[in-house]
């Protein structure tokens, strides 16, 4: 019961009640971006009564896990991993990333094991996930993976997140709102409009002095490069694409949810008769029982937390940690978000369209693009081997990108500005109350114990001694995005240093990669290196179920309050002591063969190629038509039904199934 798994057994069972009623306290208020004490109070009853309101789903949204792994020799205890994505640190257990590099590198093992090795066993474990017939031209999908050596060929879970509220509509339908989208002020549209044709750009919305392979249809020429050798494979379908960084279709909760119990029931939602909206602004993409829909959020102010409640935590779950609405702080730490206030009005249908860096809750569809990819680090010698990289020093540079600033907006809380602050700069600008987002001029670092002793609860350090050992992070050029003032005022507060060539960030051993204005395109450069990745953001991209957080880079929290944490876990405090280099190093070594191998031209095209041969049966009138046959799935579970009628039940708990927080925005 209550999805708890205690398996210290020695302990009496009202003892077990008890720490888990405060772990779930402790759990729900770590991160509460509330206003004050009164409000977290309030906050806090809101929280527990939607909470007892939510019923069985509750369990397996909220249900705690406590780690089998035993160290009873040392006396060590358990940390919790939380279904929010985050480990709490229990002071008496050993330090967390030795266990956390471990289960990710197991569970890394595991999948590669797992993996199809034919098209048979390809075609078995996608109605074993999926539960129907994978899309026609799946074989030619398969042949190209064997061909090209694609790695992982089961892991497209991201594909099936995306579409799948689509196959609760009715294709017709759909179709009419993608080709009214094809109007959107700032739109491309790639496709093609029978079997046989080549891809080509179908219709755009700039004036046409921006079109060519250079301009804002850029995206249409990569696409149609990438896809070159199979787009013959490919049914017909247009696909409307927005050319910029940031995602712009707001989700519905409950609209999303509606079709998404549609598409399991094999039925239509009512596009005519959209549900209620439930919330406002960006809480209108989150479930009821989220933790944001169930405390007072600061809106357009700062998160705060509360002096007792200085857990630490560390990433588990990357994907899981950067969904706002069971992390209501990125909504007050985030350009994306706080550009727009309490959010932007959800559209009241869904709109099948494709953009380059989507958020967990948007629900634009999420394509595998070349932006800035590169083959390598070229010339070879810009990034050098570990032991000749001699700065072991977090390096970043980097423009103010990410946010408008002006009076006003909380610019100074947004992710870059944060960056800069953390590691030191902007000290006119440091605020005590801020010290668990390392905006304070004294930290608290949990020190790299040994292996097998209690990690503590961290020692305080002073940032001005710490920071220039151990971090190199600057704004580069001169201060963008702001108004003449505050422009005027950014080059007071922070130190605008030169931009940093190749040659010289080769010499660094640690880079952090935050977010700019979207998702972060120098990524692929820094994954690329020989360098120790940290990565903090807030979009999942495409390869997302085919990477390994702690096998090949370091995730970071949102909010950096974990940084200093691994920072000095890997290269020790400012004097180097009690670093763990050989992990950061085979991390490093890991995260440049990964992108070797995963993130090829290759990959990113088989990535597409199957996206297409999706979308493109999921927007046909005739869609079970264009399912592959070939091969029928070995016997086993039965596939979905299609009645395919408009179905006006949607019961809040018909089939309230567990799954349905697998599709959660
Ligand atoms: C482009 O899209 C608009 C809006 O749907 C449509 O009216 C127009 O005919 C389309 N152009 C082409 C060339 O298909
Ligand atoms: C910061 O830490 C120093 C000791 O390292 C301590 O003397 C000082 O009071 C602390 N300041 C704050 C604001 O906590």
């Amino acid at each position: 019961m209550l999805g708890i798994n205690l398996r210290r057994s020695n302990k009496k069972p009202f003892f077990a009640l008890c720490a888990f009623v405060a772990i779930l306290f402790l759990s729900g208020q770590i991160k509460t971006p509330i206003g004050n004490i009164q409000d977290s109070l309030e906050g806090e009853r809101v929280w527990t009564k939607g909470r007892r309101k939510a019923g069985s789903h509750t369990h397996a949204r909220y249900g705690l896990r406590v780690l089998a792994e035993q160290h009873k020799a040392e006396q060590l205890e358990q940390h919790i991993y939380r279904n929010d994505g985050l480990l709490q640190v229990n002071p008496n257990g050993p330090h967390p990333i030795f266990e956390l590099i471990k289960r990710a590198q197991t569970s890394w093992d595991r999948k590669l094991e797992r993996a199809s090795t034919t098209l048979q066993e390809a075609v078995d474990e996608y109605y074993h996930r999926y539960e129907r017939l994978p899309p026609r031209g799946f074989d030619d999908w398969w042949a190209y993976v064997q061909e090209h050596n694609v790695q992982l060929p089961d892991e497209y879970d991201q594909i099936f997140n995306d579409l799948e509220p689509f196959w609760g509509m009715n294709p017709k339908e759909l179709q009419k709102i993608q080709r009214d989208w094809e109007a959107h002020a700032d739109s491309f549209t790639v496709g093609k409009d029978m079997f046989d044709e080549p891809l080509s750009l179908k219709n755009y919305t700039f004036p046409s002095k921006d079109i060519g392979p250079n301009g804002l249809a850029k995206g249409a020429y990569e696409i149609m490069e990438l896809l070159k050798d199979v787009e013959r494979s490919i049914p017909s379908f247009r696909a409307v694409f927005s050319p910029h960084d940031n995602p712009n279709l707001h989700t519905d909760y409950e609209l999303r949810t509606q079709a998404l119990k549609a598409a399991k029931k094999g039925t239509f939602i009512d596009i005519d008769n959209p549900p209620k909206a439930k919330a406002v602004g960006w809480l209108s993409a989150c479930s009821p029982e989220s933790a944001a829909r169930n405390q007072h959020i600061n809106w357009g102010g700062e998160p705060f937390r509360l002096p007792r409640l200085t857990s630490k935590t560390f990433i588990h779950d990357h994907h899981k940690s950067m969904n706002p609405c069971e992390h209501p702080s990125h909504f007050l730490l985030h350009g994306q978000f706080i550009s727009h206030g309490k959010g932007p009005v959800a559209h009241r249908t869904l709109i099948p369209q494709f953009s380059y860096g989507p958020t967990v809750v948007h629900h634009d569809i999420t394509p595998a693009m070349p932006i800035n990819w590169m083959e390598d680090i070229y010339p070879r010698e810009d990034d050098p081997d570990w032991e000749d990289r001699g700065d072991a020093r977090l390096q970043w540079r980097g423009s103010n990108t990410g946010i408008w600033h002006d009076v006003g907006l909380r610019w100074d809380l947004a992710q870059r500005a944060r960056l800069v602050r953390w590691a030191g700069d902007g000290r006119e600008l440091e605020d005590d109350s801020l010290a668990f987002l390392g905006l304070a001029s004294n930290i608290t670092v949990l020190m790299p114990a040994e292996k097998g002793k209690k990690v503590g609860r961290g020692m305080q350090a002073q940032k001005v001694r710490w920071a220039p050992a151990m971090v190199d992070a600057a704004f580069a050029g001169q201060p963008a995005n702001c108004a003449p003032e505050m422009c005027k005022k950014l080059g007071k507060i922070f130190e605008y240093r030169q931009r940093q060539e190749m040659r010289t960030a080769g010499n660094y051993r640690y880079y952090i990669d935050v977010d700019g204005n979207g998702w972060s395109s120098r990524f692929k450069r820094l994954i690329t290196s020989q360098a120790l990745v940290f990565k903090s953001t807030l979009y999942p991209e495409w390869y997302m179920d085919r990477v390994a957080p702690w096998v090949h880079y370091v995730p970071v929290q949102v909010d950096l309050s974990d940084l200093w944490d691994a920072l000095a876990f890997f290269r020790g405090d400012p004097l180097g002591n009690g670093a763990h280099e050989d992990m950061a190093r085979s991390i490093a070594e890991a995260g440049r063969e990964w992108s070797k191998t995963f993130w090829r031209k290759e990959d990113m095209t088989a990535y597409m190629f199957r996206l297409f041969l999706e979308y493109s049966r999921v927007m046909d009138p005739d869609r079970l038509s264009l399912s592959f046959e070939g091969v029928k799935p070995s016997a086993g579970r039965a596939g979905r039904r299609y009645t395919w009628q408009i179905a006006k039940d949607y019961d809040e708990d018909e089939d309230g199934s567990s799954s349905d927080s697998d599709f959660y925005p």
